[in-house]
């Protein structure tokens, strides 16, 4: 039997658990994996590499001249910019984490990404996935509102500066959050009706299992 096609978004703030709650239910359930932050920090690379800033007056057309699409690898769907996946380590880099949300800010930036973003529920179908689960700031407000799942995350500050120190990076997480929330455009907000989990208080397990109860009654 066929099961019904899903998406589950999962919003947050910087270091609130997405990533790890996502690639823990990719191995619970076959879902394609999208990072859409990984979306941002990739435009903002390519676009420091060709020297245009968030406010500069080429933005629009440097954008224009990109080309967007997906390589699957595992459960992961990465995005390709004119047909090259980006470096993961450049990504996560110093200058990109203190850029990324100037970038995220701007319309033409946002407007670029959302086709593409909402073109991923069919690509994952496509390649043969049960559901696709897809994490960022706006996905359960904006990409899909009508996602089937929808699940908000947060943990406190001390407990998400902690995991990014973990993980060796440097990364103004708060100043970040300050500004994905008080943009124009697509602010981070959890969306309506989204399940919202405390991640510093619940183990990974707990919050795989909250979001997977929440995937079987959608399914049922
Ligand atoms: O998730 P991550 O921390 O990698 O996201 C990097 C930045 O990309 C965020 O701080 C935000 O500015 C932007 N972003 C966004 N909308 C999304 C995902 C990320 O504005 N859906």
């Amino acid at each position: 039997m066929n099961e019904k096609f899903i998406v589950l978004a999962i919003d947050g703030g910087a270091a609130s658990g997405k990533s790890t709650t996502a690639k823990t239910l990719t191995q619970a359930m076959s879902l394609m994996h999208v990072d859409t932050g990984s979306h941002y920090r990739a435009l903002c690379l390519k676009l420091l590499e060709k020297k245009v800033s968030a406010n500069d007056e080429r933005l629009g057309k440097a954008l224009g001249a990109l080309t967007l699409d997906t390589e699957i690898t595992g459960n992961q769907g990465r995005i390709r910019l004119d047909g090259k996946v980006p470096d993961p380590d450049e990504l996560r880099s110093d200058l990109v984490n203190e850029k990324v949300s100037f970038f995220a800010a701007q319309p033409d930036v946002r407007e670029k990404l959302l086709g593409y973003q909402q073109s991923l529920a069919e690509v994952a179908e496509s390649a043969g996935f049960s559901g696709l689960v897809m994490e960022g700031r706006d996905i359960g407000s904006v990409i899909y509102p009508d996602a089937q799942v929808k699940v908000f995350l947060q943990a406190d500050e001390r407990e998400r500066k902690k995991r990014r120190e973990a993980e060796g990076q440097t990364d103004a997480i708060s100043l970040r959050d300050k500004m994905d929330t008080t943009r124009k455009n697509a602010p981070l907000a959890c969306p309506d009706g989204a399940l919202v989990i405390d991640t510093g208080r619940h183990s990974i397990d707990q919050v795989v299992g909250m979001v997977l109860d929440l995937a079987e009654k959608a399914r049922s």
